[in-house]
């Protein structure tokens, strides 16, 4: 059987990423420049700035990635690119250069929905055979996903308002945390006190949709009634109250799907993944439940390159091709 190398390319949001993977599985280079630091001024992405700062870096990030690899662009066996979902400005940098190198050196190209890329990313780090139950938990989503196959989702519960990363993002800034809040909110997180009782919206009896936004204004309000009283706020129990609730509603709604859908593992992906408290709860729940848990490691949690070249691997073998038609699209179903 001969290997298959494939580069990936990944600009959906505020990382220009490039990486080498062979075979889904074996990382040969994932080069991540992050916008962070410009974004940070503004508490949040500006898609403008974001697509213009792509456009600096992609290919340089895709030199590197090579490099790194230690191959050259002839040879590589295709060209992944993340199609969406995202910033359509910052994913239509990603898809142009995809074509036009597939174009210029004559390589398959190969379209990736970018959720379907952070399901893979636990692909790099252990052999996932579905049928498995996929949370995904970043800035932009949070789904429980049945892979059923090989490329094939059903989406079971999503939210409906806020996604979870952006809760935590929105909470971060009434604290007065910089810009992404998460990793802030889980830092500060453990050395406060679950002790405020804030509302976890679990939605009618069954359901295995989210929603945030009444978590997020819940806490603002007590942040405003603790100023007009002119208490003293602590902002460590508030930080530990949020995410306890966030990780009581997630372990909930996971154990439900599970059960659902009588499944025993289970595959943890998005930024948010990098949570703490989400981390440990999902473990625990696993560990007394007997599911089989698959977390990533914290790099391949959050935005890259390497889990969109490890799907594009199995849409390859199934020779699930892309033409030149390829376009760029902010919101894409699984
Ligand atoms: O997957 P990702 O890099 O980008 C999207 O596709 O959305 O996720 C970024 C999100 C941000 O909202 C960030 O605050 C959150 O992941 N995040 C965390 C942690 N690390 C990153 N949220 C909670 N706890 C963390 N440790
Ligand atoms: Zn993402």
């Amino acid at each position: 059987n001969k290997s298959v190398t494939i580069l990936g390319i990944e600009t959906s949001c505020d990382e220009t990423s490039a990486a080498v993977v062979v075979n889904g599985k074996k990382e040969l280079s994932n080069v991540i420049s992050s916008q962070i630091d410009i974004h940070k001024r503004y508490g949040g992405v500006v898609p403008e700035v974001a697509s213009r700062r792509h456009i600096d870096n992609i290919l340089p990030v895709i030199e590197e990635a090579l490099d790194k690899a230690g191959i050259t662009i002839e040879e590589v066996d295709a060209i992944a690119v993340t199609k969406g979902p995202g910033l359509v400005g910052a994913l239509l940098v990603g898809v142009s250069v995809a074509k036009a190198l597939a174009f210029a050196k004559q390589k398959p190209l190969i379209g990736v929905h970018h959720i379907a890329g952070h399901i893979y990313a636990n692909q790099l780090v252990v052999d996932l055979q579905p049928p498995y139950l996929s949370l995904i938990i970043s800035g932009g989503h949070t789904e429980l996903v049945k892979v059923t196959d090989h490329g094939v989702f059903e989406i079971l519960g999503q939210t409906l308002d806020d996604a979870v990363g952006e809760a935590f993002d929105k909470v971060a800034r009434t604290i007065e945390l910089p810009y992404p809040g998460g990793p802030h909110i889980d830092r500060l997180a453990q050395t406060g006190q679950a002790s405020i009782e804030f509302p976890k919206a679990m939605l009618e009896e069954g359901s295995l949709d989210f929603s945030f936004s009444g978590l997020k204004s819940a806490v603002l309000n007590y942040l405003n009634k603790s100023r007009m009283k002119n208490e003293e706020v602590n902002h460590a129990d508030i930080a530990a109250s949020f995410q306890k609730a966030v990780v009581d509603v997630i372990v909930a709604k996971t154990e439900l799907a599970m059960e659902k859908m009588q499944l025993s593992r289970l595959v943890v992906a998005g930024g948010v993944a990098a949570n703490s408290g989400i981390r440990q709860a999902l473990l625990a729940t696993g560990q007394q439940k007997g599911w089989q848990v698959n977390i990533p490691p914290i790099h391949y949690c959050t935005d890259n390159a390497a889990m969109i070249a490890a799907a594009a691997y199995y849409l390859y073998e199934k020779q699930e091709f892309s033409d030149m038609s390829l376009n760029a699209t902010a919101s894409l179903s699984l």
